[in-house]
């Protein structure tokens, strides 16, 4: 996976070529409490996050609980579900020592954010996000106006965390852009409060599921982090792939093949035509081997410890209340100077942070 550079929307270079940068920087990511992570999170984003704060920058992972109800009626389990994504991200390699991990819905300062925020965009400027459009498309409903408005929320979470890089998929580029022309409007009224974050974009290719479509949560067709080594094998058995005898490296002609030398290669570092060449006329059967055979090897750490965290609730919901206490006195501090600079600093309320 490589990061890439784009300066005209303030995509960053790789942060560590320059480790006197890293010392200031601070990653801000985030995901929706919807379901357990699987392959796809892992290679796309879970594995770039372990390797930012490894490189000494700090991370924060914002549980984007409130953003659920962006497409649905209910939050659903969100307890399981919270302590499944920690005791996920832990298992992968997120030091709590290093980074944090907060649900947003436990840190009111970003809440109150929002309504500043919201004063500087148009109502025309949100209708205009396409991921905001397609994702009301998907949903098969009228778009509530919190699917309309949640961008600015993620920019909350990003600027109240002073956020400077925010690790995302192509997806996610247009949130970053607002975030950067809410902090930008903001500087211009009330005078210089926010940095402008950059995005760092994830280079990884989308890993498709098992019956050739992207992989997700909602088509079924995913490899969960959490699957056992035979539920992998038998997946992978079942993957689509074509009825050429030979391995080839095709990304347009052959999709599904491509896909597994992709995450073989992902895995492993070594390079996608090389791995369909070893292959080669072993055929799909030899490709799925090879495949399940990496995917086992490259997770069994990880699924060992998800299963020994898992075991061990108090000490995840500890991690997350750590994680709350750290955003709430950074959130707090954001909020206090945001309240300053607007002049709503006026009345003082004993025992509120000054
Ligand atoms: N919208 C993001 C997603 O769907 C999740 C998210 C919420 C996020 N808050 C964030 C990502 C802050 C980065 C930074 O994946």
């Amino acid at each position: 996976m490589t990061l890439t550079a784009d300066p005209t929307i303030g995509i960053a270079r790789n942060p560590a070529v320059d480790s006197t940068l890293a010392q200031a920087q601070r990653v801000v990511t985030g995901d929706r409490p919807t379901g357990p992570l699987h392959l796809g999170h892992y290679i796309g984003t879970l594995a770039n996050r372990v390797r930012l704060q490894n490189q000494g920058i700090g991370v924060c992972i914002v549980i984007a609980d409130y953003q659920v109800i962006t497409d649905r009626d209910a939050a659903g389990p969100l307890r399981d579900r919270v302590r499944n994504l920690v005791a996920e991200y832990l298992a992968a390699g997120i030091d709590p020592d290093r980074s944090i991990i907060f649900p947003h819905s436990l840190v009111p300062a970003l809440n109150q954010l929002m309504l500043p925020f919201l004063s500087l965009v148009s109502e025309a400027e949100l209708h205009r996000n396409p991921t905001v459009k397609a994702e009301s498309l998907a949903s098969r409903r009228s778009m509530s106006a919190l699917l309309l408005t949640y961008p600015v929320h993620q920019a909350a979470d990003i600027l109240a965390l002073r956020g400077t890089l925010v690790p995302v998929g192509q997806d996610q580029l247009p949130h970053i852009e607002l975030t950067r022309l809410l902090a930008r409007r903001f500087n211009d009224r009330y005078g210089s409060v926010f940095a402008e974050p950059r995005a760092l974009l994830t280079r990884a290719p989308a890993v498709l599921g098992t019956d050739g479509a992207r992989m997700s949560k909602t088509r079924g067709n995913t490899i969960p982090l959490g699957a056992t080594e035979d539920e992998t094998v038998a997946k992978i058995r079942a993957a689509r792939t074509d009825s050429l005898r030979h391995i080839t490296f095709d990304a347009h002609a052959r999709p599904q093949v491509a896909n597994l030398l992709l995450v073989i290669a992902e895995l492993t570092g070594v390079e996608p035509a090389a791995v369909a060449d070893e292959i080669s006329g072993g055929g799909a059967a030899l490709l799925k081997q090879r495949a399940a055979e990496v995917i086992n090897e490259s997770l069994r750490g990880v699924r060992r410890r998800r299963l020994e965290l898992l075991a061990d609730p108090t000490y995840l919901d500890g991690v997350l209340l750590d994680g709350v206490l750290q955003a709430r006195t950074v959130a707090d501090s954001t909020l206090q100077r945001v309240r300053q600079a607007m002049g709503m600093d006026y009345l003082c309320v004993q025992g509120d942070p000054a």
